[in-house]
């Protein structure tokens, strides 16, 4: 099934979830011209905030639209963000790391699609079995937290192994790439980084020059800022703080008892400054981008970017 059939759009493209930078903006126009978008529970601080923004968006688009859970620990708001989603019934959820089973499950009843993100077969055939209505296939090309397959060999194996529809992501930036992942069998794309430099994302002035000024040679991955390789632009300040999480940051991103031990003690600071004190590096000083980045050449409406993939 397409995903255009899924969630009766014109388009089969999803303006893919980005910490801190998805907003209302981007997901109103992404719907109001024929795609749809999905922006991360995350990006708001309080469930208040969460459904003023649901709100927001529904105020100014009919069009359907869907919301991003991180599904594991580390994220200790998703059980609220959770029934604040099943309450407001928005279209669809896209889960990221940890189990689905509970967002499928709860769902499931309401008609609320999920889409799993996925990086491999085995992860599929385990999401397919719980009920997911479709998986996202998360490439070695993607921004963000990409996986270790290309994505030729992740999709058409995935379209072989697993009966729910596919859904790519990872390095698409023009319509030729949209064509190419449909017919190697994709139901639809997720497409992040070339959104980045859309006018309506809120990043930056920095960020948006670095956008034009750095290609697809730039981009490197970093464990400093998950923990996780995550692929980030390779400016002089990454270079200097360098890739590799240092043994003190990996002790505080991993170890709670030892996260919550030092917490006891530098309370009256609070955990940025614990963190801080392991690393500088933040969203705010290190940016993300996949190897599309390349594509980029100017700041334009998101509707011009989707153009791009479209005609
Ligand atoms: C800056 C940035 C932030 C991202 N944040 C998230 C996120 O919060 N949750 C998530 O599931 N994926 C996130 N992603 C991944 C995207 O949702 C999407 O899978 C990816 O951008 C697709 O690859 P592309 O960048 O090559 O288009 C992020 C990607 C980027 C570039």
């Amino acid at each position: 099934m397409k995903l255009t059939e899924i969630l009766g759009i014109e388009h089969p493209i999803i303006v893919a979830p980005m910490f801190l930078i998805s907003n209302v903006d981007m997901v109103v126009a992404a719907c109001e011209n024929g795609a749809t978008a999905a922006f991360p529970a995350l990006n708001y601080r309080t469930d208040q905030e969460l459904r003023e923004a649901i709100a927001l968006i529904r105020a100014k688009t009919s069009k359907p639209f869907g919301v991003n859970l991180i599904v594991n620990k580390s994220n200790p708001k998703a059980a609220q963000q959770l029934e604040t989603l099943l309450e407001l019934k928005v279209n669809f959820i896209i889960t990221s790391l940890g189990s689905p089973q509970e967002v499928i499950e709860r769902c499931r009843p309401l008609g609320i699609k999920v889409f799993c993100d996925v990086t491999s077969i085995e992860y599929a055939q385990k999401v397919e079995k719980l009920g997911a209505d479709a998986v996202i296939a998360v490439s070695s090309r993607a921004g963000g937290h990409c996986g270790p397959e290309a994505p030729e060999t992740l999709i058409t194996s995935l379209v072989k192994n697993i009966s729910i529809p596919v859904i790519a992501a990872g390095g698409i930036a023009t319509k030729a790439h949209v064509d190419e992942v449909l017919a190697w069998g994709a139901c639809g794309v997720s497409v992040g980084t070339v959104f980045l430099a859309s006018k309506e994302a809120t990043i930056s002035d920095d960020y948006r020059q670095a956008l034009i000024d750095y290609g697809e040679k730039d981009i490197v991955l970093t464990t400093k800022m998950s923990g996780s390789h995550l692929t980030v632009i390779n400016t002089p300040y990454v270079q200097s703080i360098g890739t590799k999480a240092t043994f003190m940051e990996k002790l505080m991103k991993r170890n709670k008892w030892l996260k919550k031990y030092l917490k006891m003690f530098i309370f009256i600071k609070g955990m940025r400054a614990i963190e801080n004190a392991a690393s500088k590096a933040t969203y705010k000083t290190v940016w993300c981008a996949g190897p599309s980045i390349e594509y980029i050449k100017s700041i334009r409406p998101l509707k011009e970017i989707l153009k791009d993939l479209t005609t």
